[in-house]
């Protein structure tokens, strides 16, 4: 190894949240040569803010989750950028298909049962062996056959859970909770604190801000550090791993070439299990195609609506659709089957005017491929038959396609019975790929050890690394996660070339 770490090629694939934390991280390690390919015309990946309404809207990530050991909380906290969204999400009133309001007495006792299983999922859960849906059906029953609960009403109980259930589908990204482990559910850490912190008039785009500085920067350019180190617009289709001067060649959807010493992958799960093979030349080991076959990955979609007034009450912060059994007949079997998978709207912090519904399962990516006007007209068609208000016309309205877009392939990761079952976990998908050589001279060893020199041992040396959501043992499905993910594989290569903070720091 003759060249400095300096001087080092370090490609990052991916401007996400991940790529961005991970190519500002190696700059600070006073690595100089890195860049970063994206395959979009921005920064940002499923962090994508963007004008609506009276301010802005984020069609993938919208909430800080949580405070304690939480990166993104802690990057943002200082500067006070964030705020409690409050219970909008509790608060929600719930409607049925015949514009009935549950009484709140009633809905509140619903919501306590489902919000008490909340509590006790933690404990029971790591003795369980089926999957999450089996887990909460049987609790939500057996809550409503105590004495106590005698009194619910059995068909509004079921309407209730089965929009509880989409609701659960939305937070996991899956099709149905069927599919969801019980026991892979507690890999997931929830970090203590507000949970549902929003970005106030700034959207989560903020964050890239404060990571690449620009933000602070006089000249405020929107790349801030990384400005000359993106090629946006170039996706890259090959990697070659195996070449004889353990280089790393990729090749870009453009027909360029370009040869790294080291390469970071942050694409989505959805685009590895979609590309895998035709990506990695060799192949990945059998572990790695394991975990990206064995972790699952799925799709929530948003719609956001603006009206040209707001026609609730003040105090009102949104509601979900309980569908009669009766009713549904209306919408089954017809070109409007997929609004069954719409369960609620919700107001949005500084968007008086706006309404955010979601959307699961199979109709939620069937929602990407209909045309805007029909999407609309279904949305318009829920809120006339739900709610007992004149509804005036929107003004504007805007959904999310997180599944149709090559670049991401769906929405997040989540723990299936396949990730169970094939015994896979991120911890696989984080495995470096590497090849044996000589330990590396850092510039503090070679000076310390220069009279004694052959000390080199053989090593393993990483070229193409993993990092990604999906890659976070516990925090998968997150921003946080992803930043801290991409900061991972930075520090992996800086121990590799035995750099630490104060060379970091020395070097700013
Ligand atoms: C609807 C939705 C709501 C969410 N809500 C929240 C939330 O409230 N809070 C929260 O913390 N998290 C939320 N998340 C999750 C969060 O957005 C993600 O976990 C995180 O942004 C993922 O970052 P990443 O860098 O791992 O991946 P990505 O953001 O997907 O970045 C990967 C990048 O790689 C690029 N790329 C793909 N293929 C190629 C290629 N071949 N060559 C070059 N570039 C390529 C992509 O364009 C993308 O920019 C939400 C996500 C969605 C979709
Ligand atoms: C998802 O869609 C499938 C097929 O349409 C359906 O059987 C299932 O009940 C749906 N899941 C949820 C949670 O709505
Ligand atoms: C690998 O080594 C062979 C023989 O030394 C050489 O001809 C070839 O160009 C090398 N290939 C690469 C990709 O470096
Ligand atoms: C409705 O059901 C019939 C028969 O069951 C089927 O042929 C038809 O395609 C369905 N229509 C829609 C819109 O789903």
């Amino acid at each position: 190894m003759s060249k400095s770490h300096r001087d080092l090629k370090i490609v990052v694939i991916g401007a996400g949240a991940s790529g961005v934390a991970c190519a500002t991280k190696l700059l600070e390690y006073g690595f100089q040569n890195v860049l970063i390919v994206e395959a979009e015309s921005r920064l940002g990946g499923r962090i994508h803010t963007i004008p609506f309404g009276e301010n802005v809207i984020d069609l993938g990530a919208q909430w800080c989750h949580g405070e304690q050991d939480n990166i993104v909380y802690q990057l943002a906290s200082q500067k006070d950028l964030l705020e409690s969204t409050g219970p909008v999400y509790e608060n929600y009133q719930c409607v049925r298909s015949n514009r009935e309001v549950l009484p709140d007495n009633v809905a509140n006792r619903l919501k306590a049962i489902v919000g008490d299983s909340l509590v006790s999922r933690q404990m029971e859960l790591q003795h369980c062996s089926g999957s999450l849906g089996s887990y909460l059906t049987n609790k939500f029953y057996e809550m409503l056959r105590r004495p106590e609960n005698a009194d619910i009403d059995k068909v509004l109980a079921n309407e209730f859970f089965d929009n509880y259930q989409k609701f659960e589908n939305s937070v996991e990204a899956s099709d149905s909770l069927e599919e969801v482990s019980g026991r892979g559910y507690l890999d997931y850490w929830e970090c203590e604190g507000d949970i549902l912190l929003n970005w106030k008039d700034k959207g989560f785009v903020e964050l890239l801000r404060l990571l690449t500085r620009s933000r602070e920067l006089e000249t405020s350019s929107d790349l801030g550090v990384l400005e000359q180190r993106v090629l946006f617009n170039r996706a890259v289709k090959k990697i070659l791993w195996n070449r004889n001067d353990s280089r790393v060649e990729l090749q870009l959807s453009n027909g360029e070439c370009c040869l790294a010493d080291h390469v970071i992958v942050t694409v989505s799960l959805g685009v590895l299990k979609e590309q895998h093979l035709q990506m990695f030349d060799p192949q990945l080991p059998v572990a790695k195609q394991r975990a990206i076959q064995g972790l699952a990955f799925g799709t929530v979609n948003k719609i956001f609506v603006e009206f040209p007034e707001a026609f609730w009450p003040e105090d009102w912060t949104g509601f979900t659709l309980l569908w009669r059994e009766e009713d549904l007949g209306d919408i089954r079997n017809t070109s409007r089957a997929w609004l069954e998978d719409v369960f609620g709207f919700y107001r949005v912090s500084y968007q008086p005017r706006v309404l955010a519904g979601w959307i699961i399962n199979a109709s939620g990516r069937h929602m990407e491929s209909l045309d805007r006007n029909e999407v609309l007209a279904g949305c318009m068609y829920l809120f006339r038959r739900f709610l007992h208000w004149h509804i005036p016309d929107p003004v504007s309205f805007c959904t999310s396609a997180w599944y149709t877009n090559p670049n991401f392939r769906g929405s997040y990761s989540f723990r299936s019975m396949d990730t169970e079952r094939l015994g896979t976990g991120a911890q696989d998908l984080a495995q470096p790929l590497t090849v044996v050589a000589m330990t590396p001279q850092s510039p503090a060893r070679s000076r310390s050890r220069s009279r004694s020199l052959p000390q080199q041992s053989r090593c393993d040396r990483p070229i193409v690394q993993f990092a990604g959501e999906a890659s976070s043992p516990h925090y998968y499905s997150t921003v946080h996660g992803a930043v801290e993910a991409g900061w991972r594989e930075a520090d992996r290569l800086a121990d590799f070339y035995s750099l630490n903070d104060a060379t970091a720091k020395s070097q700013l």
